[in-house]
């Protein structure tokens, strides 16, 4: 079964805490997206597998460690993932970015697939799908499947708010998919939002509402 990976870290509380609160603005939530993504990112590289490589210091030769994957693909779910891809790049600049277009039809909540588009023998790659929000679930478990349809194998999901729904739907279906998220919260309403959650993650990035 794939871990669920729950952050416990004051500085990304709080900017949760901010981006949950109704009266902050687009500027200011896509900010704090961006900033909360990267904080997370650096947990979730934490197991990426190292080698060690010899290099010249000014003072002597030594052995030292390197990331010994080079080939690493950001997948955002569109339109929400977008906010949390900046971050992630700011800490793997040389990461490759694929997207998944996908959104909920709003009578029967099913994530309808509009758009796919990846790297270049990108199956091999270590993935990080991200998306703010994991609410049925329903959103991730169809990317993940399509990219597994596609031969990838190593994919982790990053997720700032997550419902218990959502977290089990991913684990029923992807039980190898570990699940890295900055809150686990109460419940899904009638509409399948979080509850307490931020809203429309996309609305609220995009000031599209
Ligand atoms: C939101 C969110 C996820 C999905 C989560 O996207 O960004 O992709 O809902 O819901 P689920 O877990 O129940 O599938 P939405 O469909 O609103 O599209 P958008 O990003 O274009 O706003
Ligand atoms: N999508 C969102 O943007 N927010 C939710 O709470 C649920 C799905």
């Amino acid at each position: 079964m794939g871990k669920v990976h729950v952050f416990d870290h004051p500085l990304i509380s709080e900017k949760l805490t901010l981006m949950r609160n109704a009266d902050t603005s687009s500027q200011n939530f896509r900010h704090l997206l961006k900033e909360v993504s990267m904080l997370m990112g650096y947990e979730v590289t934490r197991n990426f597998e190292t080698k060690l490589v010899t290099v010249q210091t000014p003072i002597c030769k030594g052995s030292f460690t390197i990331l010994k994957e080079d080939f690493f693909t950001i997948v955002p779910i569109l339109r929400a993932g977008l906010g949390m891809v900046d971050g992630l790049l700011e800490l793997m600049p040389f990461a490759h970015v694929g997207h998944i277009g996908l959104y909920r039809d709003e009578n029967t909540r099913q994530p309808i697939e509009y758009y796919y588009k990846m790297p270049e023998d990108f199956e091999s790659s270590v993935i990080i799908v991200v998306d703010p929000m994991l609410a049925t679930g329903g959103s991730a478990v169809d990317a993940i499947s399509s990219l597994k349809s596609r031969g990838c194998k190593n994919i982790r999901l990053m997720n700032l708010i997550a419902a218990p729904e959502g977290v089990q739907f991913v684990q029923d279906h992807h039980p190898d998919v570990d699940i890295y998220v900055a809150a686990v919260d109460e419940k899904l309403n009638e509409n399948a939002y979080i509850v307490p959650g931020l809203g429309d993650a996309g609305d609220r990035i995009f000031g599209t509402k």
